[in-house]
Formats: C-alpha cells, structure tokens, sequence
C-alpha cells in the first residue's frame, strides 16, 4: 500500500481479561519490559501509511493508559476513546472517532493483546486489502479438528484443508467497514471480518505466522516471551 494512502489503526482494548485473570486488565501485563498494549501500537506508529491510532479502553483503566503512554514516543500519535461490553461494541466506539475524516481510507482493526505481530505479514495484510478491498491476517488449522456436543456421546471429524484460525489486524476500505457495521444490529461476533462478510463483501485471507498469537491465559504470556527472545526482542 503506498505510504500516501492513509490507514486508521484502531485498537480494542477495553476487555477486563477475565480468562487471563489478573486484578487488573491483561493489556497491561509486562512483556520484555513493557505493557501489551504498546507492543502493538508501536508496531503500527512504525508503519509510514499509518496516520491515526485509536485505541477503545474503559473508562476505569484511562489513568493507567495515560501514565504508561507518558513517557514514550508514541503519546502523541495515540486518541483514546471509550470501549463498550462486547469487543464489537468497542470497535463500533473508536470508528464513530473516525466519522467525518476523510482522509482515513483505509481501517485496521488488531486486538490490543496481540504483541507479536511482524512487519512482514502487516505489509502483506495491507497490500491484500489494497486489492480486495478488505483482507485478515489469518494461520492454517494444524491440529485434527472434531465436531463434537458437550455432554453427547460421540464426534465427527472435521475436514481441515479448507479451516483457518482468524488473527488480526483485520484491514478494510473504510466504507466497508462502516457499512457493515451500521448493518450489525447486536448481532454476536467475534471478529470484524464476520460482519463484513455478512454485509456481503469478500474476505481475503493472508496466510500469517502463527506467533501472532493473542494472550488470553497467563501460560500465553511465557510463550510471547520466547517468541520475542527468537525474534531478538524487538
Ligand atoms: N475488547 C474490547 N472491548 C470489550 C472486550 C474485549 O476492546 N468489551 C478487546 C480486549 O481488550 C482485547 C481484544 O478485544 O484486546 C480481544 O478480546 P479478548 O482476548 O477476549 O480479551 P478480553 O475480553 O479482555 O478477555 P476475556 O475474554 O478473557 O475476558
Ligand atoms: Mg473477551
């Protein structure tokens, strides 16, 4: 994507972390010396085609957000605005932000517990959705997958080839993005790309590495470490 186009990044991270259960939310767990949720910013405050990064918080962790960001590079190209119950809710909040700015083109959507995405597979992602209109970052089922009901006996196999597991970011024309969401109506998902399927436009999927794995159970976090270390801690 040419650096003259301009992509809005926003970042939801206004969950609670329930499953990582810590007193306080997971995006702000050390990682090599800092919080989750700057990993991530400052992979996309790198990036030249990027000109806005809003991030969706809750209003209780606002204090915490302000005297992490204080010190670093990346206050100044940071908004923070206000999350909502569901991760939807929070994304539909910092696209309201966008309304009214033309200039924003393009819109990436990356969960702020992802810390470990790499240059390589943003610049693939961004470049995909240039052609498609609306790309995600996405890896291949490895494991043998089987449909099964809690409870009930027995379960089926499930032909892999064809399953991916959905990462972020998620990148899309900024209409389209905002046409399928003013067609979500409560309706659950847990991506964007779901919404933007169902308002009837294509989804690329761009094959990425698996280490960009989102933290969800505290054991994730000793994983990130390692991959980091691998990766030279950048
Ligand atoms: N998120 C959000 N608003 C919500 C719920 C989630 O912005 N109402 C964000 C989280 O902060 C996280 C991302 O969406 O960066 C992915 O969600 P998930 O991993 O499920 O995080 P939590 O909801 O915080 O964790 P849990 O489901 O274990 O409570
Ligand atoms: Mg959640």
């Amino acid at each position: 994507m040419p650096a003259a186009q301009s992509i809005a990044v926003i970042i939801p991270a206004a969950g609670s972390g329930s499953r990582f259960g810590d007193a306080r939310n997971k995006v702000f767990a050390m990682l090599a010396g800092k919080p989750l949720w700057m990993h991530c910013v400052e992979r996309f405050a790198a990036r030249a085609e990027v000109s806005r990064i809003v991030l969706a918080i809750s209003e209780e962790d606002r204090e915490t957000f302000v005297q992490q960001s204080a010190r670093s590079a990346i206050r100044g190209k940071i908004a923070f605005c206000r999350g909502g119950s569901e991760r939807s809710d929070s994304v539909a909040a910092a696209l309201r932000t966008l309304d009214g700015d033309d200039s924003v083109q393009w819109i990436a959507v990356h969960d702020a517990a992802r810390p470990l995405v790499q240059d390589d597979d943003l610049s693939s992602v961004f470049e995909m959705a240039e052609q498609n209109g609306a790309a995600i970052l996405a890896t291949p089922i490895t494991g043998t997958v089987k449909r099964g009901v809690a409870g009930q006996g027995g379960c089926s196999t499930v032909d892999r080839r064809e399953l991916w597991t959905a990462l972020t970011p998620q990148v899309f024309r900024a209409d389209v993005l905002r046409s399928a969401y003013a067609r979500h109506h409560g309706f659950p998902v847990t991506d964007d790309a779901q919404l933007v399927e169902r308002a009837g436009y294509p989804v690329a999927l761009v094959h990425g590495v698996a280490d960009n794995l989102k933290i969800t159970f505290p054991e994730d976090l000793q994983l990130a470490e390692a991959i980091l270390k691998r990766y030279g801690n950048r």
